[in-house]
């Protein structure tokens, strides 16, 4: 019989571990029961441990929602028809790919035509650059299917590291089957600030330092880092969710409009806003770690500080809150501070931009200075997506009396039969479409680690250090200094 059609393989290296459980089979097989997988789509897991596809089935299911009978029949034939588990064999790194190359080419390639392959990098990021190597020298797709690798962060974790990633993988792959996840630029809100701005007229003749007095990325979550100390207490939030995902929301607010939407002219746009961006330096960050908070009875994990966890030692530096400013040197942001405030353990789970305009004396100014409360439009990324607009208003009833109130569209009211699609959902089918406008670009990727390096290299040497917080604080007070030597008092 001759091979016919096209199929696709999703390999899923480090099957074992707790993305692929958590995130990417649960993230596939709502593809599947949404009919949104490609045609001939098939699971293959591929890791050292002792595992069947039953046991792997057992570790997902507690992280998926089967709402009725025929979702459950579905999610049955998903993993009969669609999923399999390879061992890794016991040879070297290079015979255990050859016999997945094998395998593939018996089971799969025998009966179709074309084998496209997407490997996903559930693994520690050490062993990437050998991952790949044994790849490409071993289990590449041919006969005109395509081979592409999915990468998860930390992609290293300074300039010199990233750098080094980068050149040993862009040796083997070209950028084109280099998928730098950011899951970030597949949530909702970031996926719709360029049409917000751009598809509108109303804000983009006052997007710029005129009319806009500063920019806030805000990033609070009301639990800590327990159990998690083994991979946070090397990376510190700065790394963890700054450097990253934050930045890739500030870099969205602040780009220019790009030609087309295409992947390289939108990321054509990121690098050249990158490149405007200073290096941050020392007097421009505070950092904080939480401590024990023995009066809260919120939760029983609030009574734990950060070096409580059994995983970091008691000694650990490392900074769980940051405040950080970033300034843009072109026409469009010179001289408005860009500020990052990010916090594991705070009083809130709460991700939003938020754009301070400026105010200026008006009819209705409340003295001569027009120190009026300040016009602020938040894009509110999580949780309950929304954007709200603070303005002043005339109080109504018989007087002239002015009140501040919120213009405001929350998604789940407006869009109530909406389908808010998962960021994993979005990204996993960009990757089969080819698209490649919300993954990282090496040389995004470069100047992202260029700007917060030296100051990362300056903690790590404990030249700046951490201030203590109480589990479940609102911010951290000693970031108010440098708030208020930007004048951004709106922030306190
Ligand atoms: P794990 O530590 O759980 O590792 C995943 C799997 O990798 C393990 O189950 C193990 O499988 C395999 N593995 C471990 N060491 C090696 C090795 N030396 N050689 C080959 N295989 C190895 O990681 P996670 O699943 O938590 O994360 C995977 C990647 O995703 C990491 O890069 C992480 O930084 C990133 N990430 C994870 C997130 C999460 O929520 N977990 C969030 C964002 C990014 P076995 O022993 O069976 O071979
Ligand atoms: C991860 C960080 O990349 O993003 C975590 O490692 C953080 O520390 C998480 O909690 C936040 O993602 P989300 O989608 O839960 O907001």
């Amino acid at each position: 019989m001759n091979p016919t059609g096209i199929c696709n393989l999703i390999i899923i290296l480090g099957i074992s571990g707790d993305l692929a459980r958590k995130k990417i089979m649960p993230t596939l097989w709502t593809l599947y029961n949404k009919d949104l997988l490609p045609n001939n789509s098939h699971v293959i897991g591929f890791a050292r441990s002792n595992l069947t596809v039953a046991s792997l089935r057992d570790k997902v299911t507690p992280h998926v929602n089967l709402k009725n009978e025929a979702e459950q029949v579905k999610y049955d034939r998903f993993w009969m028809k669609h999923v399999e588990y390879v061992r890794t064999g016991s040879g070297t790194i290079d015979e255990q790919y050859a016999s997945l190359n094998q395998l593939i080419k018996d089971k799969y390639e025998l009966k179709f035509a074309r084998c496209n392959r997407l490997f996903y990098f559930a693994l520690p990021p050490h062993v990437y650059s050998d991952v790949a190597k044994a790849i490409k020298h071993n289990a590449i797709a041919h006969k005109g299917a395509w081979t592409r690798l999915v990468l998860e962060k930390p992609f290293g974790s300074d300039l010199e590291s990233s750098n080094n990633l980068s050149t040993q993988l862009s040796a083997l792959f070209s950028e084109d089957q280099i998928y730098r996840m950011d899951h970030y630029l597949g949530k909702e809100m970031l996926q719709n600030i360029l049409p917000f701005r751009f598809a509108n007229q109303v804000y983009e003749p006052l997007w710029n330092r005129k009319s806009i007095e500063s920019v806030e990325i805000l990033f609070k979550e009301s639990f800590g880092t327990y159990g998690r100390g083994g991979y946070f207490d090397k990376f510190g939030i700065i790394r963890d969710v700054v450097q990253n995902h934050l930045l890739q929301a500030l870099v969205l607010v602040a780009m220019d409009e790009p030609s087309t939407l295409s992947a390289q002219d939108v990321r054509n746009q990121k690098v050249k806003l990158l490149k405007s961006m200073r290096t941050l330096v020392k007097d421009d960050v505070v950092l904080g770690q939480y401590v024990g908070n023995l009066r809260s009875a919120k939760h029983e994990e609030s009574r734990f500080g950060y070096v409580d966890d059994p995983t970091v030692s008691n000694s650990s530096q490392t900074a769980t809150y940051s405040l950080t400013i970033l300034h843009i040197d072109n026409d469009r942001w010179r001289g408005v501070p860009f500020v990052i405030r990010a916090g594991k353990a705070m009083d809130l789970n709460q991700i939003e931009i938020r754009i301070y305009f400026k105010t200026y004396p008006n009819l209705y100014s409340s003295n001569d200075n027009g120190e009026d409360p300040q016009n602020i439009l938040i894009m509110r990324i999580q949780p309950n997506e929304a954007i709200l607009q603070r303005m002043r208003f005339k109080r109504p009833g018989i007087e002239n009396e002015l009140l501040e109130s919120t213009m405001s569209l929350i998604y789940s009211d407006k869009f109530k039969n909406a389908d808010i699609v998962d960021a994993y959902e979005r990204l996993l089918l960009d990757i089969f479409q080819n698209s490649q406008v919300n993954f990282v670009r090496t040389d995004e990727l470069e100047e992202a680690w260029r700007v917060f390096t030296p100051v990362l290299h300056q903690i790590d040497a404990g030249e700046i250090k951490p201030y203590h917080y109480e589990f479940g604080s609102s911010t951290l007070k000693e970031g108010d200094a440098l708030l208020i030597k930007y004048g951004l008092i709106g922030l306190i």
